[in-house]
């Protein structure tokens, strides 16, 4: 019998401890976003009526609530707290948008996010770099990041912008807002011609948005430059000798379709790529 208590209590205790490290104490203290901080995100960030955003660390359901009253967006929040979390489904209810939204008490890193077309956080930037693999895992190209104030370390944002907030309930009455879009998977070797000219290759690599490599045309190096991948848009120059090309496209898995411009001022041309190997987008460490 002491035997079969012992057993119980050490099952239960393992339970207790499960559900514990499940359920974790918030990694980040609540502070509510200001409003006027929670507007210039939607702003930076695009987002409207088509959008599905999501909001990892929801608090009170502010961002979420905000873009299905402002612009009629869809989206769900996440929260540990459960109580912060009936304050935004009441809020929500209160504000006639309860059939757009979801708020859930779970926690974020087990949350399934590639349905967001948006996501929004007010995470401390040790978290983010911990969900910053999980961003590329599950979110589309072209999805937007708002953070406010904290970044996410070595990827930089395609934008920033730093804005007055007088009832900032902590630190100095400014905040910044970062934007960044989900990258496509530009790297590897891509090959294309032109029309009575050269075929092309191209090798790059990419670490996040940034892409660097070099290219060839009948054995003759050229200088890749301003290369940059924005969502699916990818564009760069290519230079030789004297002229400049400019390309500019969007990629489809391993085709990109666009145009070139290989002289300043002349008319652009079309152009299509394909990859024939494909690389792997660098995204860091911990
Ligand atoms: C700084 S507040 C931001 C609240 C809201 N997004 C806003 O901007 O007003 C961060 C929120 O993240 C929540 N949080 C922290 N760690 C979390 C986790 N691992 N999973 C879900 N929520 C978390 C906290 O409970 C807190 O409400």
């Amino acid at each position: 019998m002491i035997t079969l208590l012992r057993r119980c209590g050490v099952i239960a205790l393992a339970a207790l401890c499960w559900h514990a490290v499940a359920l974790r104490a918030s990694d980040v203290p609540y502070v509510p976003t200001s409003m006027n901080v929670v507007d210039a995100m939607l702003v930076l960030g695009g987002v409207g009526p088509d959008d599905y955003l999501i909001d990892l660390g929801s608090g009170d359901g502010r961002i979420s609530i905000r873009a299905a009253t402002r612009f009629g967006t869809r989206g769900m929040g996440v929260d540990l707290d459960d109580r912060l979390v009936r304050m935004a489904l009441a809020d929500a209810r209160k504000q006639g948008v309860a059939d757009k939204l979801v708020f859930e008490a779970r926690n974020l890193f087990s949350t399934d996010i590639s349905r967001a077309t948006v996501v929004t956080t007010y995470l401390l930037q040790s978290i983010n770099l911990q969900l910053r693999p999980l961003l590329f895992e599950q979110l589309k190209p072209g999805t937007r990041i708002v953070s406010h104030d904290f970044d996410f370390s070595d990827w930089s944002p395609d934008q920033k912008i730093t804005i007055d907030v007088p009832d900032k309930p902590y630190g100095p009455p400014r905040s910044d807002i970062m934007l960044w879009v989900v990258p496509a998977n530009m790297a590897g070797v891509w090959q294309w011609s032109l029309p009575g000219s050269a075929a092309y290759e191209l090798r790059l690599e990419q670490k996040f948005q940034m892409l660097v490599g070099a290219a060839v045309a009948q054995g003759q190096p050229l200088r890749l430059g301003d290369a940059r991948v924005k969502g699916d848009a990818v564009s760069f120059t290519l230079s030789g000798t004297a002229d400049v090309q400019r390309y500019t496209g969007r990629i489809d898995g391993n085709r990109i379709t666009g145009e070139v411009v290989l002289r300043s001022g002349e008319r652009a041309l079309p152009w299509r790529a394909e990859r024939i190997k494909t690389g792997k987008i660098n995204i860091g460490g911990l």
